[in-house]
């Protein structure tokens, strides 16, 4: 598995297991996981999974170090106070005593009247106290546009090190991943196969056939050579293995262009922060 590095110099594994409503309370889902080759897993407290995700890694016997773990705190968890809060919940369902990388689930709160910025700077706070504290390797962000994330570092010590974002052929956010890339910020992709939607897209099928892969394989590529760490979700042994067998080809600048006109959709423009479409 290759990496990519974080601007503290940490070393992440380069596609990451997705667990939202994925079947991660059953061990032989994290098991096949594991034996496809996986070892980076991309939790939340809003998905209810960590205990089962912590349980089934135990039975499995992974080895802690050997995995990198990642959760996010909800929309209702920011404050500083609640962030620490949160953060000891995480801990005590995934089974373990750090993270690899936390992350603020959403810039804001369901309440729109609600003063985000000061929210997320203390959350943020909290982050960076559990970060120096040595219990979290790498903190970030999750759902940020250029606004959010200009906000927070505006008094932010240590700046964000990942934005989780959507991102897929039909939304793929350029702006807001060439944003995250002049700040040295990863942006991590979720839902990279569109979940599922961009799969029948006929000019993508013709695209990934004339590459000898899938089109779920090519969108998988299609992140990495955006600079953009993908976490696919199946629970489907022989998907989860295709999904890493994305290191032996690569899209060339002409077929990258293209993949970037294709037509807009996306679940994050529900949100009301996110532009219909993009600037
Ligand atoms: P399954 O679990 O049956 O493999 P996303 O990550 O964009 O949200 O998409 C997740 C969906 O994509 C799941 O329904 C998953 O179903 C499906 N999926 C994952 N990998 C592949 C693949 N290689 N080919 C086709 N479908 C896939």
């Amino acid at each position: 598995m290759e990496n990519f590095t974080l601007s503290n110099g940490v070393s992440i594994p380069a596609v990451g297991y997705g667990t939202y409503l994925a079947d991660c309370d059953s061990a032989a889902v994290v098991e096949n996981a594991l034996r496809a080759g996986y070892r980076h897993f991309d939790t939340a407290s809003f998905y209810g999974n960590e205990a089962e995700l912590g349980r089934a890694l135990q039975q499995c016997g992974a080895a802690r170090g050997m995995l990198f773990l990642t959760s996010k705190l909800w929309k209702t968890e920011l404050g500083y106070r609640q962030a620490l809060d949160a953060f000891e919940r995480s801990l005590e369902k995934l089974g373990t005593d750090y993270l690899d990388l936390y992350l603020i689930h959403w810039p804001r709160p369901d309440d729109l009247s609600a003063e985000w910025a000061e929210l997320d700077r203390g959350t943020w706070r909290a982050l960076e106290e559990l970060y120096h504290a040595g219990r979290v390797r790498a903190i970030g962000v999750s759902n940020f546009l250029p606004h959010h994330l200009r906000s927070l570092m505006e008094t932010a010590e240590v700046a964000p090190m990942v934005n989780q974002i959507e991102f897929h052929p039909g939304y793929p956010q350029t702006w807001n991943v060439e944003f995250c890339k002049a700040h040295g910020i990863l942006p991590e992709a979720w839902s990279p196969l569109g979940r599922t939607r961009v799969l029948d897209d006929p000019f993508l099928r013709e695209l990934a056939a004339g590459y000898g892969k899938s089109v779920a394989q090519l969108c998988l590529r299609f992140a990495l050579q955006r600079g953009v760490l993908p976490l696919p979700k199946s629970s489907a042994p022989e998907r989860m293995a295709a999904n890493l067998d994305i290191f032996d080809f690569t899209i060339s600048d002409a077929d990258m262009d293209r993949i970037l006109t294709l037509p807009q959709f996306g679940w994050s423009g529900l949100h009301p922060d996110f532009p219909k479409q993009q600037p």
